[in-house]
């Protein structure tokens, strides 16, 4: 695919993308711009709400974000699954019981939440309503990192992407617990206005993430599939 690229010269990039996406972008957007040495990037790491409002207001080319509403005037492709898990450090006593849990287990323990306009955090609420469970004891935190540190630190459970936590898991310091009705199944969709009229650098760049974004997804969870 990356040899079809017919090297479309210079151009200003400008993309947003959800918190949970940040893990993969980055170096998807250093292969992107050795083949593009001429082109400017902008890119901005924000919450789900943040960017439905960049969207509303034309500001970016396209984002990356969990499914997006409907009825906004937006269009969407599915570019990979983004699954949500339960996290707890590898000392918590419930990582060393041997069974699935269930929700009402999980749920008396406290949680690190998201903060509100988060994608993770609003997919979760309607998870646990679903089964009729909610959070009893909570502390929000504004992003993905301070929540891996908190749960990390014995603070409490967390529920994160899982493309999130890569590097803790392979240093054993947290687990992903086996719970009843998890992982929550979500994916990723690129996503932008209806009927814009892209850039020829933003075309390149929107078949460039389908067709190359899971190859810098580094994933061990085949478990799931
Ligand atoms: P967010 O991103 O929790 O930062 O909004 C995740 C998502 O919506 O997929």
């Amino acid at each position: 695919v990356m040899k079809e690229l017919k090297g479309t010269k210079g151009g200003h990039l400008i993309i947003s993308v959800v918190t949970t996406a940040n893990y993969f972008v980055t170096q998807l957007l250093a292969e992107f711009s050795r083949q593009h040495e001429d082109i400017n990037i902008t890119l901005d790491v924000s919450n789900r709400n943040t960017l439905l409002n960049q969207l509303e207001n034309h500001e970016p080319d396209m984002v990356i974000m969990g499914e997006p509403p409907k009825g906004h005037g937006l269009q969407s492709e599915r570019l990979m699954e983004n699954p949500l898990v339960v996290i707890a450090a590898a000392t918590h006593p419930l990582a060393s019981l041997k069974r699935a849990l269930c929700l009402s287990e999980i749920v008396a323990e406290r949680f690190i939440v998201r903060e509100k306009g988060s994608g993770t955090r609003s997919t979760i609420e309607r998870h646990l309503h679903k089964y009729q469970a909610s959070y009893k004891n909570t502390l929000e935190m504004r992003s993905n990192e301070t929540i891996k540190h908190a749960v990390g630190a014995g603070l409490g459970l967390g529920v994160v992407s899982m493309h999130t936590i890569q590097p803790e898991l392979d240093s054993g310091c947290l687990v992903i617990l086996e719970v009843e009705n998890f992982p929550i199944r979500r994916h990723w969709y690129v996503v932008m206005r209806k009927g814009k009229r892209l850039s020829p650098i933003a075309r390149e760049f929107k078949s460039f993430v389908m067709a190359e974004a899971p190859r810098f997804v580094r994933s061990n969870y085949t478990a799931l599939s």
